[in-house]
């Protein structure tokens, strides 16, 4: 059965939909995205994404062709469409095409709007029930991390090392500090029960979901100290976990062979992600 995608305003099949080889999401990768999750068919965490994609967009002066409310309505309508219950949909602005390849910005051009669905499953997963395995790699990302652009080769390849490694994903360091996950942002529990995640800046993407998690551990009465942390101290924790929007939390129970605490999801991770999925349904719409 193919999917309903959208395109640049029609609703279409997916092997129908089609963009020119002169867009410069396609040449320069000069286009920014957002995951929102889907759960019961509704979006979570959605006004975030939007606020996200709207501050990915100012940075890199493109306009985006709708308005966010606009774009909700489309996501909706794709999730009907789709009969979508649990998964993701996925969504991306290019600054269009100027029928040619020139780096600067082409003036008058009309930015090109892409969102397709993913059915998968969020809540009933292997991964937060075992906890994944990771490797440390080096960060070899561009500067400007905070900007959700498709510039996603670095992150490919830390994923693809992962898998060769026979591991579940990478974890980023940078002047031996990690910064976050392949595609997630990344938590360490110290030995003291202190929640150590990397603080904000353009060292690393602003998660929807990093933010939820830290309001709901400070609720929780979890300490908290958003500072960097070493491969080492990472070693020596007593759990790790990431975040984002398709995983909610994922624990982590090995990084570079070692096991971190039992080897087993710990108490932090397993409540940070009920109480996550607790308020992602409540507030899902
Ligand atoms: N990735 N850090 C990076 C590098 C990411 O790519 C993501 C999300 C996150 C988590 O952000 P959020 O909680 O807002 O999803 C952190 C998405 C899911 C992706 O690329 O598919």
């Amino acid at each position: 059965m193919e999917r309903i995608v959208y395109l640049d305003g029609q609703f279409i099949n997916e092997s129908e939909a089609k963009v020119s080889i002169f867009d410069r999401g396609f040449l320069f990768g000069d286009a920014v995205y957002e995951v929102t999750a889907v759960l019961d068919g509704k979006l979570v965490e959605n006004e975030g994404h939007m606020v996200r994609l709207q501050r990915s967009c100012n940075e890199l002066q493109i306009s985006l062709p709708v308005t966010t409310e606009e774009i909700t309505t489309i996501q909706k309508s794709l999730i009907e469409k789709n009969n979508l219950n649990e998964g993701g949909i996925y969504l991306q602005v290019s600054r269009g095409s100027a029928g040619d390849r020139d780096f600067g910005y082409p003036s008058g051009i009309k930015p090109t709007l892409v969102l397709f669905t993913q059915a998968r499953s969020l809540l009933d997963t292997p991964k937060a029930v075992k906890g994944m395995k990771v490797i440390t790699i080096e960060d070899i990302r561009w500067k400007r991390r905070d900007i959700k652009t498709v510039g996603l080769l670095a992150p490919c390849m830390a994923k693809q090392a992962a898998i060769d490694a026979k591991v579940d994903d990478a974890w980023l360091v940078e002047d031996g500090y990690i910064t976050e996950g392949s595609s997630n942002n990344a938590y360490i529990v110290t030995q003291e029960g202190v929640l150590v995640t990397r603080p904000l800046s353009n060292d690393i993407l602003h998660g929807i979901t990093r933010k939820a998690l830290l309001e709901l551990a400070e609720k929780e009465k979890i300490t908290i100290e958003e500072r960097l942390f070493t491969v080492a101290e990472a070693y020596k924790a007593s759990e790790a976990f990431v975040s984002s929007a398709t995983t909610f939390v994922w624990p982590v129970v090995e990084i570079d062979g070692r096991t971190i605490g039992a080897g087993a999801p710990g108490q932090v991770a397993n409540k940070l992600r009920k109480i996550y999925i607790e308020l992602a349904k409540a507030t899902a719409e």
